[in-house]
């Protein structure tokens, strides 16, 4: 049995967002996106390379131990195993194991911090060492987008495929997480998944009549985000974002046919986060494709968002997290060394 390889890769928070592909398949955007990157909410992956002629195996760590995963998870999992296995030119099967640190049913998007760790255990598991960039692309390669942003730490920016920005299709850090503290707190409105899927928005996304405007207003509205997390400036960053926020359900809702991902307490968290600014607490909201909340504000006024947002009704939760370093190897395995065997 070769050695077993961890990783835990964290999932991101977008400022401007990654809303419709060019090629769903191989997530290539029709925009570029930025985003922080967190901490707490995290993917923990360990990865294992078998003997040839073995076929791969793809666990879930539960309370009672290894789970094997089912459903379209395992398959989009091990369509990605293959793809992995094929870059690096290798034909054994993999054993993995995986593990949210968030509540699975918590209804916060888990794909980006999943796949960026499985990309990263697969890779290190062949032996292999690529460069950032390459990373990216992997990630991305899974057909979470998202993904292609969680392999960095800090504010990390995605640029649209032929925008001659940065290497080809890849992600680039524009700033490390020790630039700018800033914090998110993440307001629970529906646990579980959404009804959905990101996927169907990309695909749907063109069909909104506000589709063509967003793409048109993007280019200045990424300048003046850039230059805020440059500036570390919250009152410059935050419109912008609740903006951005406010955009995707716009076009999501006037797609054809339409989707809508917000619940009645979402609109009762905004409204508070409104509440909260009209007070004299910089705090700003946004949301990916589901009805919960992220509150993006600076450590000195976490406090007073958390007492504020805590008490809303109809929330089931807040979560606390924060701008992130990105994702580490870590030397606590899911499996054991025998197949089969759990070192959880
Ligand atoms: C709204 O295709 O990356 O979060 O794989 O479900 O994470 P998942 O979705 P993906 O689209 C992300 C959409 C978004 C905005 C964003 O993160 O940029």
């Amino acid at each position: 049995m070769s050695e077993i390889v961890s990783v835990e890769a964290p999932a991101n928070i977008a400022f401007i967002k990654y809303w419709g592909a060019r090629d769903l398949e191989r997530a290539i955007p029709l925009n570029p996106s930025l985003s922080m990157t967190l901490r707490a909410c995290a993917t923990r992956t360990s990865a294992q390379v078998l003997g040839r002629g073995m076929g791969d195996e793809m666990w879930l760590v539960g309370d009672g131990g290894l789970q094997p995963a089912g459903g379209s998870f395992r398959d989009r999992a091990l369509a990605h195993v293959a793809r992995l296995r094929a870059w690096a030119g290798r034909d054994e099967g993999v054993r993995i194991a995986t593990h949210n640190s968030f509540p699975a049913s918590a209804g916060m998007a888990s794909s980006a911090s999943g796949f960026a760790a499985l990309t990263l255990a697969v890779v290190a598991a062949f032996g292999r060492d690529p460069e950032p960039a390459e990373l990216s692309r992997l990630a991305r390669s899974s057909g979470s987008g998202s993904a292609a942003r969680s392999v960095l730490g800090g504010y990390v920016e995605w640029p649209a495929e032929g925008s001659g920005a940065g290497a080809e299709g890849a992600a680039v850090q524009v700033a490390p997480a020790s630039h700018w503290d800033l914090r998110d707190v993440i307001v629970l409105v529906q646990r579980r998944p959404k009804g959905v899927s990101s996927l169907q928005g990309h695909l749907r996304a063109p069909t909104s009549p506000h589709f063509a405007t967003r793409q048109r207003l993007l280019p200045e509205r990424l300048d003046r985000a850039r230059a805020a997390i440059r500036e570390r400036s919250l009152a410059q960053l935050g419109p912008v974002l609740e903006q951005e926020a406010i955009e995707l359900h716009l076009i999501a809702m006037s797609s054809v046919p339409p989707i809508f991902y917000w619940a009645p307490s979402t609109l009762r968290v905004l409204e508070r986060v409104r509440g909260l600014r009209d007070d004299g607490v910089p705090a700003f909201a946004t949301m990916d494709a589901g009805a919960n909340v992220h509150v993006i504000c600076e450590p000195g006024h976490e406090p007073a968002v958390i007492d504020a947002l805590g008490s809303a009704p109809g929330i089931d939760g807040l979560m606390r997290d924060r701008v992130g370093e990105g994702p580490r190897r870590i030397h606590e395995h899911l499996l054991g060394a025998e197949p089969g065997g759990t070192g959880v």
